[in-house]
């Protein structure tokens, strides 16, 4: 019996070191390679292409790409990253040939942006990078056409990548459950853009709607976007530039959990303008998206519509705590969540820290805060005229001068 009892134990020991062994291999194992084959072809870069493939990469792109000191897509460290996926950068996707992707085949940037697979080393692209796997072919091509063209934000920049670290959830996730896309077998079309719900199924499918407001990341259906678990339901948690947790919403037109009694107005200044209709802001990582037309997001409304509505009630964001002797514009910087996109020290997804120089008095400063749309056309920032107090900008500008004194007396230590 003791026998037993005692090989028992052993072979219990052997499994758990087993276990150990396997955690641990997949741990300081890369993600998995796959074949990929790419394909032959060369994209006219035309005017109308550039155009539309900067609309594109800038509700699409340059979110993560860009870095906020350089201006330019450069890469980034993606601290709106929840923690658990573990600490990434962005990659430098300027036109310089070596660092950049400047030397890359058209068919190589398709074939990475329909698969999710390196087609330099046949590693498998991570989560967090944007796939496009159901975009129209005029639109990747678009997208590159403008990669290729002579806008300021894609020229050659002489900037290092940063190697990333992901976490072992990462790596689990990217042998277990995310696997790469078929390259399409056949042409993918433009939806008619006269048939609203068509052209609203393309925009959710293709603009991060679907992958964002799913009830769990891991799961979402990019194919067949109407199968993702808690469809438009919202839940699934994201973070800001500190890192605070807040939940995407739920999008569906349940009347008291979602956005059922929303009118197509109230719908149109979210998205245009970032304000929800009791008058508050999105909270990053939701951004507005000055790029879309009337009739676009008219059309992504007729048809978050159609989807089942979902009982599901908002979540409320991470809260901020301040010191009791905060500032008062420190407060007003808080209350309206400038930290959730330009951080705690001015510098997140936008850098605020040269404002002080650049906007010597508060009335320009406060114009820029009020109609910053006017100095950075396509900003994601919200235009704060009407929403922020009037007697709240005073304090407001001296907190934002603050930061700025702050960083410069830090950079010439
Ligand atoms: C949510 C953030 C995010 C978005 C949005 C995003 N990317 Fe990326 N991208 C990344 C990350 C992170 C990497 C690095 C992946 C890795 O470590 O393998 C990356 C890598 C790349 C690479 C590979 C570069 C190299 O040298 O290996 C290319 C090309 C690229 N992205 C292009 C794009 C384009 C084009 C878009 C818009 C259609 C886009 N990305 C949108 C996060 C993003
Ligand atoms: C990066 C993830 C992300 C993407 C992409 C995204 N959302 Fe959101 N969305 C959120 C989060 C998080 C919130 C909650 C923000 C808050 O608490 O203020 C939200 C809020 C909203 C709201 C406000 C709902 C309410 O009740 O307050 C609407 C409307 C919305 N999103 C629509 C969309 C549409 C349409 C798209 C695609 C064009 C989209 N979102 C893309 C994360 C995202
Ligand atoms: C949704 C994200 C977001 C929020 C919220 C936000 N900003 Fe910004 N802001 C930006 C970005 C991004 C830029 C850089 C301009 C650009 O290229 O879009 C910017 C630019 C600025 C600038 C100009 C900097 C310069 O060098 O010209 C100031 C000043 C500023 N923001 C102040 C504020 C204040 C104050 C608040 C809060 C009331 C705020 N911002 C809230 C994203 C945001």
């Amino acid at each position: 019996m003791k026998k037993v009892f005692k090989y028992g134990l052993m072979l219990l020991g052997g499994i758990i070191g087993l276990i150990g062994v396997a955690v641990a291999a997949m741990y300081w194992s890369d993600f998995p390679r796959y074949d990929t084959s790419i394909p032959t072809l060369t994209i006219d870069y035309t005017p109308t292409r550039v155009e539309r493939g900067r609309k594109l990469a800038s509700m699409l792109c340059v979110e993560c790409h860009q870095n906020p000191e350089t201006k330019q897509i450069t890469g980034r460290l993606m601290f709106d990253l929840p923690p658990e996926f573990g600490t990434v950068y962005t990659k430098n996707i300027t036109q310089h040939p070596t660092k950049g992707i400047g030397a890359w085949s058209d068919g190589e940037l398709v074939s990475m942006l329909r698969t999710g697979i390196h087609p330099k080393t046949g590693r498998a692209v991570p989560p967090y990078m944007i796939k496009l796997p159901m975009m129209a072919d005029e639109d990747v091509f678009s997208i590159i056409a403008w990669l290729r063209s002579s806008d300021p934000m894609v020229q050659p920049l002489d900037v290092d990548n940063t190697p990333s670290s992901p976490s072992l959830l990462t790596k689990f996730l990217m042998r277990v459950v995310i696997k790469p896309f078929a390259y399409p077998t056949k042409p993918i079309v433009l939806p008619d853009s006269n048939n609203k719900v068509a052209l609203g199924k393309y925009l959710v499918s293709n603009l991060g709607c679907n992958d964002c407001h799913a009830a769990d990341v891991t799961k979402v259906n990019a194919l067949e976007i109407e199968k993702t678990p808690g469809f438009m339901g919202g839940g699934s948690n994201w973070t800001d530039v500190n890192r605070k947790v807040l939940y995407a919403a739920n999008i569906t037109f349940d009347v008291e959990t979602g956005i059922g009694s929303w009118s197509e107005a109230d719908f149109r200044r979210a998205m245009h303008d970032g304000i929800r209709p009791d008058g508050k802001p999105l909270l990053y990582p939701m951004e507005r998206k000055v790029q879309l037309t009337d009739h676009e997001i008219s059309s992504i409304y007729a048809y978050l519509k159609t989807a089942p509505p979902l009982k599901n009630s908002r979540k409320p964001a991470e809260e901020y705590t301040l010191a009791a002797d905060a500032s008062a514009g420190l407060k007003v910087y808080t209350k309206y969540g400038c930290q959730r996109c330009h951080g705690e020290s001015g510098l997140g997804i936008g850098d605020l820290r040269q404002a002080d120089k650049k906007y010597p008095n508060d009335s320009t400063l406060t114009d820029v805060i009020k109609h910053s749309s006017k100095y950075f056309p396509e900003t994601v920032m919200i235009q704060w005229d009407g929403i922020i107090k009037e007697e709240e900008y005073a304090p407001l500008c001296a907190h934002v001068r603050e930061l700025g004194r702050k960083a410069s007396t830090r950079a010439s230590r």
